[in-house]
């Protein structure tokens, strides 16, 4: 680059490694963005992708190599420095204050200030005005409290605060696991936008496909180390999920390029059982809120099934409402014919029923405790002083095979689990819940921000688990896997059950004949 050009890269990473305590998570890694394409980074949990973008923001310090953000090298030795040079991020822990406005959050530590030291509410207007057109943002919904908004909504919010801190870089880790198909698409377009204007985009996903719908380049990490990094239109699903791997190309496909065929090769017991058999869980004109509105069905022991709709059909309402975290205005639900109206949650856990909720950073964890409290604690709750005294020992072993199953990859089981990756840390709700033996396990997108091997782990234990008797309800938007997972499907669409599909019915039980089902209106 000579002297008053513009540099060809927005962000340029050379040699950078990280390394906490003895552990070197980050090793001699390269990574270059151009201005206005859009760079995928992929890569197993823990491969280190978010900590080589906070050391990008100047959030994290490397322990070797350099970082220029437009040409401009960064010190570290300001927190604002990458800001300043134009680098903005979304992280992977979003950070908006649900009970303040969208115009609060934009300007939240972040004020624009007049000669005078006052906030220049003009200025302000005019920034306002430039990002909602920019991002296709509402204006009017900038009013409301984040609590209010669609998830794309808050999406598109983070997105703005990012880039109102910089336009040379854009960074999302994984911006797209709370989204729908359709709002998954509407971020794409968005971001075409701000690429097109030349800012360089770095997007972190577990979605292969998603690599393939909209990255100009890719480069992916493993154990902390480039494995991969090209022009998408260089590299295939089977060479990016080798690379991820570490094995020969697998071949294999799915919606997360994962190992996820369509349709269901086992016929499941509980589809097999046929009529006579007793439902385990019955729901009867179940009415909450104004979400649901007469929703009716069963469930049988031994059942894993699938909770489609889109967003906003209620999916979630449902699981919460049988978790007594949300109430029900009318309608019954029996537990193996035994009325069940749980108050709270710490009811529902007192009988069997466990929750993995889609939002678990709020909900899941204590994070400065251990893997291995953080399993036990749920299990400990569960029982009484004495037996509490007896079952540790066997506790602790079921916690062990736990972590064991999933790969929770940490130093160890008794690291903090604010020191793991994000999506090892879902891995510890999951395993929580998994090591608890619940007799109604309720999952709201389970495999959301978990990768490829991973999300495998997690199919084999919960079919563990309702094998061993359980009931296990799995809302998702991810039809593609669902039908890989799933007895059967039942769909909400308008408040009620509109349809339930069984993996026996053939040509209804694939993606394309379920997004019909979904979308019919
Ligand atoms: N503050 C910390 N102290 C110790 N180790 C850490 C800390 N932060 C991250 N690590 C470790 O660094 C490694 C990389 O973590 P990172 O969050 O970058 O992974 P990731 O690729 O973003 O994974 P995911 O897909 O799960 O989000 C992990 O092994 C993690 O445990
Ligand atoms: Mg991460």
């Amino acid at each position: 680059m000579t002297e008053g050009d513009e540099p060809e890269y927005a962000l340029e990473m050379a040699r950078v490694g990280k390394r906490f305590g003895a552990n070197w998570v980050l090793r001699n890694v390269d990574l270059k963005v151009r201005r206005g394409s859009i760079h995928a980074i992929v890569g197993h949990n823990g491969a280190g992708k978010s900590t080589l973008m906070k050391i990008a923001l100047g959030a994290e310090t490397p322990t070797e190599g350099e970082v220029r953000i437009g040409g401009r090298r960064l010190t570290f030795a300001r927190p604002a420095e990458a800001r300043t040079f134009g680098l903005g991020m979304v992280m992977q822990e979003r950070s908006l204050i649900e009970t303040m406005t969208g115009i609060d959050n934009l300007f939240l530590n972040a004020e624009l200030q007049n000669a005078l030291g006052c906030v220049d509410i003009r200025r302000e207007r005019a920034e306002i005005d430039q990002l909602t057109r920019q991002l296709g943002i509402r204006p009017s919904s900038l009013s409301l409290r984040v609590s209010d908004l669609s998830m794309i909504e808050r999406e598109l919010l983070e997105i703005a605060r990012a880039l109102r801190l910089g336009n040379q870089v854009l960074v999302l880790d994984e911006p797209t696991a709370a989204l729908s198909r359709d709002e998954i698409g509407k971020l794409f377009e968005v971001l075409g936008i701000i690429a097109a204007q030349g800012t360089g985009i770095v997007l972190i996903t577990h979605h292969l496909a998603e690599v393939f719908q909209v990255s100009t380049e890719v480069t992916c990490l493993r154990e902390g180390k480039v494995t991969l990094s090209c022009t998408t239109q260089d590299t295939s699903m089977a060479h990016l999920i080798a690379a991820m791997l570490g094995q020969r190309e697998e071949g294999q496909s799915g919606s997360k390029g994962r190992v996820v065929e369509e349709g269901h090769d086992v016929p499941s017991r509980a589809a097999a059982g046929g009529g006579e058999r007793t439902p385990a869980l019955t729901v009867r004109h179940l009415r909450v809120g104004t979400t649901l509105s007469d929703v009716s069905l069963d469930a049988f022991a031994g059942e894993i099934l699938g909770i489609a709709g889109l967003a906003g059909s209620g999916r979630s309402t449902l699981l919460r409402t049988l978790f007594g975290d949300a109430r029900p205005s009318a309608g019954e639900i029996r537990l193996e014919g035994i009325p069940y109206r749980p108050k709270s949650p710490s009811e529902a856990i007192a009988v069997g029923v466990f929750l993995i909720p889609q939002d678990r950073g709020v909900h899941g964890l204590v994070l400065s405790k251990s893997i291995f409290e953080n399993i036990m604690l749920v299990l400990l709750r569960r029982l009484s002083n004495w037996l509490r005294f007896l079952k540790f020992s066997d506790g602790r072993k079921d916690a062990r095979r736990m972590i064991g199953a999933l790969d929770i990859r940490g130093v160890g089981m008794h690291q903090p689990v604010n020191e793991l990756s994000g999506g090892n840390q879902q891995k510890v709700v999951l395993a929580k819940a998994l090591t608890l033996e619940s007799r109604l396990l309720l999952l709201d997108e389970p495999t959301f921000g978990v990768d490829i091997t991973a999300t495998r782990a997690i199919i084999m234990q919960v079919r563990n688990l309702a094998d061993r008797g359980a009931i296990v309800l799995w809302a998702s938007s991810d039809l593609l896997e669902m039908t890989s997972v799933c007895d059967r499907i039942a769909i909400l669409r308008n408040g009620i059950v509109s349809a339930i599909i069984a993996a026996t019915e053939r040509h209804a039980f694939n993606e394309r004949a379920l997004w019909a089902a979904i979308e019919r209106s």
